[in-house]
């Protein structure tokens, strides 16, 4: 195990359970159409991957970035796109990827982000929640699991761009952060 992880929070096996449970519960949601499913890049990335293969419906995929964090493990709350989906959003209904909700600001504005471009649905599905930290009264429409307030890395998540491709989610030691 990479030695700045304090414990293993999540299995590549448990991530894949929770994976196809939201998978299961999307096929029904989402029966008859083809959503897009956007990628909030980068932490939803392996997710994401994971996530539309496990899927039986048809989506078209696009990407995008929004940043907030920098380099720092507390968001500044002023979330900004710094890379904006391809496709036209305007009558799509949109399944939006995201890798954890925390104060909720990403969210909150991705809501709005997607609304003002005149998308017929939004269903925000996210990996990991952390309730206890939320500023805003946002929640995903799925949640895979909840966490407390610890820092969670790897299966895309990362402090300062590192641990990105641990295969398994870990709680990263304080003293690696602070
Ligand atoms: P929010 O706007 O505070 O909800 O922030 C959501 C974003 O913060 C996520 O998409 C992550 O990029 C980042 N983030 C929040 N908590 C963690 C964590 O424990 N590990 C890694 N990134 C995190
Ligand atoms: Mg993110």
């Amino acid at each position: 195990m990479n030695e700045n992880i304090e414990r293993v929070f999540l299995t590549q096996t448990q991530i894949q359970n929770k994976v196809a449970e939201a998978a299961a519960w999307l096929d029904r949601k989402f029966e008859g159409k083809t959503p897009l499913a956007v990628c909030v890049l980068k932490g939803s990335v392996l997710f994401f991957g994971d996530l539309i293969r496990a899927m039986q419906t048809p989506v078209e995929l696009d990407f995008m970035s929004v940043s907030s964090y920098g380099n720092s493990s507390v968001s500044s709350g002023a979330p900004r796109v710094t890379k904006e989906p391809s496709a036209k959003i305007e009558g799509r209904d949109i399944l939006l990827v995201e890798d954890i909700i925390d104060s909720g600001h990403t969210l909150a504005f991705l809501r709005r982000y997607f609304k003002e471009r005149g998308a017929s649905s939004f269903t925000a599905v996210t990996l990991l929640n952390k309730p206890c930290r939320r500023e805003t009264c946002e929640q995903a429409d799925y949640t895979c699991v909840d966490a407390g307030d610890e820092f969670l890395v790897g299966y895309g998540l990362d402090y300062a761009e590192q641990y990105r491709n641990l295969p398994y989610i870990g709680i990263l030691k304080r003293e690696a952060y602070e």
